[in-house]
């Protein structure tokens, strides 16, 4: 019996270290000559995701607003070894840009292998709801309805090449340093965590939580534990910050 009870309890030890163990690596083989979409990439972690990206050879098509930022991020994705790299300038406020950005990737690289979809876009201030509708419908549009568009224009050059869509929710360093002093989080740096992205991208994971014992134990609380999240995520805010 109390052999058994060693047994199953190894067999539970190798099983959580072999979870956790990412033995699983990318090669520059496994990229090179892919197409990929990365949406707000002249900033941020979107540039860094277009950045390991192009550092193994892929094509890579970037879009945001700005395009002297998108102009100098494709020089520079040139320079680490993309296959290619242009951009399309496009607001996702509006849905037929988007529609064109996703059209413009598939006509211009051929195809697409992988969409990331990374912006994010707000009203900029991080504070009460004060009612109005407009940031709201702006919000839902930039950060919701402009991904289902870009990925129904893209979906059936994705089914063509088996592609991958990444969709990206982080708490950034930008994130972080945009709402200041209203929150006590600390944030990991954009280049590790696009690094994970694309890794975790390549090799066609269903989910990535980085760093994984910062964000995995929380999203359990929540599913399990609700009221005990909530009061964890108070903990963050700075009230008197907040208007
Ligand atoms: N920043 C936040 O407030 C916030 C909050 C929660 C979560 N996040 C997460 O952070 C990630 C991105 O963070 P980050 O630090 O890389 O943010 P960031 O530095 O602010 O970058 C956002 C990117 O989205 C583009 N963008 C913003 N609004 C746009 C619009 N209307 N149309 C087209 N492109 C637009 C920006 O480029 P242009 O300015 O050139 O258009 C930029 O390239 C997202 O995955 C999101 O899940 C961010």
């Amino acid at each position: 019996m109390a052999v058994g009870k060693l047994l199953l309890f190894s067999l539970a030890v190798a099983l959580t270290a072999y979870y956790f163990y990412d033995t699983e690596t990318i090669t520059p083989g496994m990229v090179r000559g892919k197409k990929v979409l990365v949406t707000g990439s002249s900033t941020g972690i979107g540039e860094q995701i277009a950045y390991k990206f192009s550092e193994m050879g892929a094509h890579v098509m970037l879009t945001a607003r700005r395009a002297q930022r998108l102009q100098e991020v494709a020089k520079r994705c040139l320079q680490l070894g993309a296959s290619s790299a242009q951009y399309v300038v496009s607001d996702m406020k509006n849905l037929t840009s988007a529609q064109h950005v996703a059209q413009e990737a598939i006509d211009k690289l051929g195809g697409v292998d992988y969409l990331v979809l990374n912006h994010v876009g707000g009203s900029g201030s991080f504070g009460y709801f004060q009612g109005d509708m407009k940031d709201v419908l702006s919000s839902i549009t930039v950060n919701y309805l402009s991904y289902i568009q870009l990925t129904s224009t893209a979906l059936k050059a994705l089914q063509k090449s088996q592609g991958s869509i990444v969709i990206m929710s982080s708490m950034s360093e930008n994130a972080v340093k945009k709402v200041g002093d209203k929150i006590t989080m600390t944030a990991s740096s954009k280049e590790d965590c696009a690094e994970e992205v694309v890794k975790a991208a390549v090799l066609r994971r269903p989910e990535l939580f980085y760093p994984y014992w910062g964000i995995k134990p929380l999203v359990l609380i929540r599913d399990f534990a609700p009221t005990l999240m909530g009061n964890i995520l108070d903990k963050f805010y700075v009230l008197e910050n907040i208007q």
